[in-house]
């Protein structure tokens, strides 16, 4: 089978279909990428997915290519493109979907009828797979589903090894070419069905919405307890408290509960403005405002957290040293898109701060990108004379600082946390001045 598209979501899923029993070709444009992969070297940081992508080449299992012909054997193909918001818009850019397709329709006629399927894993605006299914309609044997994916960075391997649930788009799951595709898709999937992984069938429009409702359900609890947390700033409650007393009905859960700067990365602030702007080409443009507060909040956040930050410092930015610890968009990947800590920090910067940025993982990235914006190597470096700390990527080893040995780096003890870890109260017996958001 062959995966098109080797980004993050692409990689990890060639190698995890390989580490499964299947044989794999990896596809894409970039032909670094692809030269990394194709050695067995991760071109990103996620957990265990180094090993599962070195045993996969090393057993003959998994392969990589940047030409599309090497994929005319193939019985099932994956598209895992990525499908960024629009420069023009709010919407999604389809374009490489499009171009994908364009690759392999000459090897899906190659195919004269023998049984091929065609499973889209990328995020998608609801329509897109009944349009790409008529696309496909005139090739004999081709089948089409759509099978959203919905794993975590930082737990990608495991997540897709292991999905809470398998859910696939189908034409109509009524259909005689349903039953067809669904048993040519099970079989891919057979140790996860065996290992109990719920499977639904469903239209393609359902599929296609699980996604991006999923995601936006998700942002909407985070600027939910983000916007009681501005609350509790200005009555005097303690926005932990209220997460975990309200995450304790098990209609709410206590997941994705946790205040803070807010959410980041590429995919819900993504995929919540796909939907406002897919909404309001089908016409439902008030039922989806409220999804743009959703993403005002969320950027609210960061404005909030610098105006802490200046007040922290008498409003006076310039010169000033600042640590920022963190500049992933969360813990346990070097993935800074739309990233909340780097974006405050950037911002600093741009204030006159003379800013020190550390990151375990994502600060080769982002030494490329911002070569000017100062980085440090290690937590110590970077609170070796601080005026103000900042906690904005939630790291194990930022969360287990020491504050009595931090104190002894910083020329002015004031930590703000932004994402709501920290025993505050141990950093103020240890002399802090500790600053959260929302919290006591
Ligand atoms: C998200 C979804 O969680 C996955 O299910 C989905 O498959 C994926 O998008 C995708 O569409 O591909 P991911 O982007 O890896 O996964 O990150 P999340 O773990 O959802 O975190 C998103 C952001 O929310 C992070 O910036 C995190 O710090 C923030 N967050 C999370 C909070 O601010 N508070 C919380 O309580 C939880």
């Amino acid at each position: 089978m062959s995966v098109i598209g080797c980004g993050y979501l692409g990689a990890v899923h060639a190698a995890s279909l390989a580490q499964i029993g299947h044989r794999v070709t990896g596809l894409d444009v970039d032909a670094d990428r692809i030269g990394a992969l194709a050695a067995g070297r991760a071109p990103f940081h996620e957990p265990g997915f180094s090993e599962v992508l070195a045993r996969g080449v090393e057993e003959g299992q998994l392969s990589f290519t940047v030409d599309p012909g090497d994929l005319a054997g193939c019985d099932v193909h994956f598209l895992a493109l990525g499908t960024p918001q629009r420069e023009d818009g709010l919407g999604a850019d389809l374009r490489y979907i499009d171009a994908a397709l364009d690759a392999l329709e000459p090897h899906l006629r190659s195919r004269a009828g023998r049984p091929t399927l065609v499973v889209g894993k990328s995020t998608v605006p609801v329509g897109t797979a009944r349009r790409i299914a008529q696309r496909l309609a005139p090739l004999p044997g081709v089948h089409l589903v759509w099978n959203p994916e919905f794993l975590r960075e930082g737990f990608a391997v495991a997540d897709t090894l292991r999905p809470d649930r398998l859910v696939y788009g189908v034409a109509d799951p009524n259909g005689a070419d349903a039953a067809v595709a669904v048993a040519l898709l099970d079989a891919v999937h057979r140790p996860l069905l065996e290992a109990g992984v719920p499977r639904l069938v469903v239209n393609y429009e359902s599929a296609e919405l699980v996604k991006v409702s999923a995601n936006s359900f998700l942002a909407t609890k985070i600027s939910f307890i983000n916007a009681i947390a501005e609350l509790c700033d200005i009555t005097g409650a303690d926005v932990s408290d209220v997460a975990e007393a309200i995450g304790m009905d098990d209609r709410i859960g206590p997941k994705f509960l946790r205040a803070g700067i807010g959410f980041g990365g590429g995919c819900l602030p993504k995929d919540l403005r796909g939907l406002i702007s897919r909404a309001g080409e089908l016409g439902a443009v008030d039922s989806f405002a409220f999804l743009r507060e959703i993403d005002a909040i969320n950027t609210g956040r960061r404005e909030y957290a610098l105006r802490l930050a200046r007040r922290a410092l008498d409003g006076r930015l310039e010169g000033r040293r600042v640590a920022v610890l963190g500049a992933a968009f969360k813990p346990d990947t070097d993935d800074v898109r739309d990233s909340p800590a780097l974006d405050i920090a950037l911002r600093l910067h741009g204030e006159g701060a003379d800013v020190r940025l550390a990151d375990p993982a994502a600060l080769p990235g982002v030494r490329r990108r911002y070569p000017s914006l100062p980085t440090a190597d290690t937590a110590e470096d970077a609170l070796r004379g601080a005026e103000l700390v900042l906690l904005l990527t939630e790291w194990p080893e930022y969360r287990a600082l020491d504050p009595v040995r931090a104190r002894v780096l910083v020329s002015r003890p004031v930590i703000i946390d932004g994402r709501g870890v920290l025993d505050l109260g141990s950093w103020r017996d240890a002399g802090w001045e500790a600053l959260g958001l929302g919290r006591r």
